[in-house]
């Protein structure tokens, strides 16, 4: 495959927007893996590791965790075998800085391909995240209204016991949401200067803003 066949394709939206769920639906329909930085910093949460412990930190307070240690991470994460089509990324960029940071980490490949962005209401999210649980051990998300486990509590895939993430409180939430539209929203404009934002209405049933998803990626040659 020639370096810029490869595809990159940025989620953007608030938390609770729905960017985990459609990751996890067409990943494997695109052959793409789903690199989210929020799960990477959990999952090192979950084995005791020093960047867990930090991460820790700044995701309890619904703060973003600093730049350097974060870029280090995908940069790592998109070196692998896997990443050799490109990658969803989900979380990252988070910030102006962390922007100009992915395309270098993506020069030799053509840059990002395009970046759709998850457009809800402040109130729908609150709604959607307070109702959201996870499995602890597939990472499969649920929603106790909208898409609810067949089995209270156990995950339809594997089995899993479902939880609720510490950030989604209602407290931190509002940080989150605090935090996206200072630090996260310049990268709207980032995007949309170079042509390659496309708006999903994410308010819609998960399967229609997975239609209207890969309507946009199929615009891109990502099918
Ligand atoms: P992260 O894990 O990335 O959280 P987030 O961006 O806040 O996004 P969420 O996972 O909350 O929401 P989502 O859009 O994926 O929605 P979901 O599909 O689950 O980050 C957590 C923390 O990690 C950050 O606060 C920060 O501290 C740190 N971090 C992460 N990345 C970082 C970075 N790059 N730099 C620095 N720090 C970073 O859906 C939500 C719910 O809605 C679910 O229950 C789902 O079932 C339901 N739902 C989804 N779609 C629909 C629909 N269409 N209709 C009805 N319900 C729906």
């Amino acid at each position: 495959m020639a370096a810029n066949d490869r595809k990159f394709i940025v989620f953007i939206g608030p938390p609770g927007s729905g960017k985990g769920t459609q990751a996890q639906i067409i990943r494997e329909r695109l052959g793409l893996p789903q690199v989210a930085t929020g799960d990477l910093f959990r999952y090192n949460l979950k084995n005791n590791t020093e960047l867990g412990l930090l991460a820790k930190q700044y995701m309890d307070a619904g703060e973003l965790v600093p730049n350097e240690v974060t870029i280090r991470m995908v940069e790592e994460r998109l070196s692998r075998e896997d990443c050799a089509k490109g990658a969803i990324l989900d979380g990252f960029p988070r910030n102006l800085k962390q922007a100009v940071a992915l395309d270098k980490m993506l020069a030799p490949y053509g840059g990002v391909t395009v970046a759709p962005l998850f457009e809800v209401d402040d109130d729908v999210v609150v709604e959607r995240i307070s109702g959201r649980r996870i499995c602890r051990q597939c990472g499969a998300v649920y929603h106790v209204k909208f898409n609810p486990p067949k089995r209270d509590s156990i995950c339809d895939v594997c089995g899993g016991e479902l939880y609720q993430r510490d950030d989604d409180r209602p407290e931190t939430v509002k940080t989150r949401l605090f935090v996206y539209y200072k630090q996260t929203a310049p990268i709207i404009g980032y995007y949309f200067c170079r042509g390659i934002l496309e708006d999903i209405n994410a308010m819609q049933p998960m399967e229609d803003v997975t239609r209207a998803l890969l309507d946009v990626l199929a615009k891109y040659g990502i099918r």
